[in-house]
């Protein structure tokens, strides 16, 4: 005789909001940019929290936001400030063209007498995309908008099981997204979502036995959660390579350039180095060095590797000592090696510089 093993009837509803607020309510993280219960939040450290979140972890953020509340408290403030300095302060966040559109929107947003509260009209300003104007609208005003970015796209493609791929299926993941919000607090709900995403609903293992939607959830109930979203397969930048030269003076000084306003890491400090290419040849690389009279190169052991977004970047590490007096080429300065963390220095140029001052 088989016995049937009865397991406990799923309810199988639609997620309710109520669910996820409630939830929110309890477990809610504590985190510095986030308005405690009952104070209104100020439009102005959300957007600053917002656009330094793209592409940047909680943990990453968090003293980065404390130094530029604490030198500029205002959006005037930062209006007001220079964009080198701004430049500094981001150094090490990476994607710094969001600290040039940080500037020239606190100079818009200062000029119109503060941040607009609807979506389309805070994506029309500098550095705001889809994802943090709707973060923007419903935290900081309370708009209907709900925010989608890779969290919520794993919660939404968890809850409905949708098999269509990234990123195809975004359009459907962000109505569906958003007929999941109620009619009121869509700013916790927001928030709520990033939370889940964060905690309970990870890529890998995630926590479902805690979670307050999981009685709607299709894919715990296909029990093939871990699989959502589905993908397209990603097609990695081609790798590019290069090489970079760092130039010691005798008096403890150090060979800098900045890198052209526009583009890629544009206004950001590096040492001097060769165009970064798929087809890089390495037994050229000198040619591209900066050029001093009977300067003798050391080509360091292994190389620096950094990811960007598009591409993944290889360096090859030249080292030289010039006597105290040289002369710095044209386009470079020279700069006190003690003054190095005064100086907009990307992440891929401090693995550089760890690299060779080791
Ligand atoms: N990621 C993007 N925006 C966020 C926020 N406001 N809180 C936590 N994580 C986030």
């Amino acid at each position: 005789m088989s016995v049937a093993v009865k397991l406990a009837p799923r309810k199988n509803e639609r997620p309710e909001a109520g669910a996820l607020l409630a939830w929110y309510d309890r477990h809610r993280r504590a985190l510095p940019w986030r308005a405690r219960r009952g104070e209104t939040p100020d439009p102005y450290r959300v957007w600053l929290s917002e656009i330094m979140l793209q592409q940047t972890t909680v943990k990453t953020v968090a003293p980065y936001y404390a130094r530029f509340l604490a030198k500029w408290p205002t959006v005037q403030a930062l209006a007001k400030a220079k964009l080198d300095d701004i430049l500094r302060a981001w150094a090490g966040l990476g994607y710094y063209a969001r600290a040039r559109n940080l500037h020239a929107c606190a100079q818009e947003v200062a000029k119109r007498g503060g941040f607009p509260r609807d979506e389309e009209a805070l994506r029309k300003l500098p550095g705001i995309g889809a994802y943090t104007a709707a973060a923007i609208a419903a935290i900081a005003f309370d708009a209907p908008s709900v925010p989608v970015d890779g969290n919520v796209e794993r919660v939404v493609t968890r809850l409905f099981a949708i098999e269509d791929e990234l990123p195809t299926a975004k359009a459907r993941i962000k109505a569906l997204a958003q007929s999941l919000l109620s009619m009121d607090r869509s700013g916790d709900f927001a928030q709520a979502l990033m939370d889940l995403g964060a905690t309970i609903c990870s890529p890998k293992r995630p926590a479902c036995a805690l979670c307050p939607w999981n009685e709607s959830c299709l894919a715990f109930a296909g029990g093939d959660q871990e699989s959502f979203p589905r993908k397209a397969v990603k097609r990695e930048g081609k790798l590019r390579r290069g090489a970079a030269f760092v130039v010691l003076r005798s008096d403890e000084k150090i060979l800098l350039r900045t890198r052209p306003e526009k583009g890629l890491l544009g206004a950001m400090t590096e040492v001097p180095g060769s165009k970064w290419m798929h087809d890089f040849d390495p037994t050229k690389a000198l040619d591209a060095a900066p050029k001093f009279r009977a300067a003798k190169w050391q080509k360091l052991t292994g190389v620096v590797t950094h990811t960007f977004t598009h591409f993944p970047l290889e360096l090859i590490v030249y080292k030289t000592e010039v006597p105290k007096n040289t002369r710095a080429p044209k386009g470079a300065r020279w700069v006190p090696i003690q003054n190095l963390s005064g100086e907009a220095l990307p992440t891929v140029m401090r693995k550089v510089l760890a690299h060779a001052l080791d």
